[in-house]
């Protein structure tokens, strides 16, 4: 009695975990979509369209896989996402008007946190169980790959060079952070 208790408790902590992070996850790819699509609004026909579109592809990527998942745990989707997709359109257009380096700023700030993120969550996941969620952990593994390989495209073409890169760093990652904190929760 105790045991199937226990185990119960315990499955009930893990479907949460991963209501969790699939729902956080499933809107960082929803507002990655969205930043480049504000982004190529301003910046279409430019010398870095080819590089923001080859990211955005893998975002729309990343996407598919984290709708998927969305589906497949019946997770619902944070309530916010209508809001958070609007801020991050918003980013995109905006960045992107302070220049190619204010666009490519918002890919550091953002996949510099986005990397962290994804690490986290698999520590998490390996604490949890890797046998368990070793399909998950590959997943993430190699979308955090993809969004550090974004992160330092966004240095060679001179993302550091925006102008005021630190506050700038600091708005977007201050925002992002408030999005995953409340993405995680509702
Ligand atoms: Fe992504
Ligand atoms: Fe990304």
């Amino acid at each position: 009695m105790q045991r199937n208790f226990a185990r119960f408790v315990h499955s009930a902590a893990r479907k949460q975990l991963l209501e969790k992070i699939i729902r956080v996850d499933h809107i960082g790819e929803l507002a990655a979509n969205y930043i480049y699509a504000g982004q190529m609004v301003v910046m279409k026909g430019t010398a870095q369209s080819q590089i923001i579109e080859n990211m955005w592809k893998e975002e729309k990527d990343h996407l598919d896989i984290m709708e998927k998942l969305v589906a497949k745990h019946e997770v619902p989707p944070t309530i916010f996402a209508p809001i958070f997709g609007a801020a991050a359109y918003a980013l995109g257009v905006g960045t992107a008007l302070l220049g190619k380096e204010g666009a490519m700023a918002c890919t550091i700030a953002v996949e510099e946190l986005i990397g962290q993120h994804y690490n986290d969550q698999i520590k998490e996941l390996i604490n949890d169980d890797p046998v368990e969620h070793k399909e998950l952990l590959q997943t993430l593994a190699k979308m955090r790959d993809e969004e550090l390989h974004h992160h330092d495209l966004g240095i060679q073409n001179d993302g550091l060079k925006a102008p005021f890169y630190q506050s700038l760093k600091w708005v977007i990652q201050s925002g992002c952070k408030g999005a995953i904190w409340i993405s995680e929760k509702v």
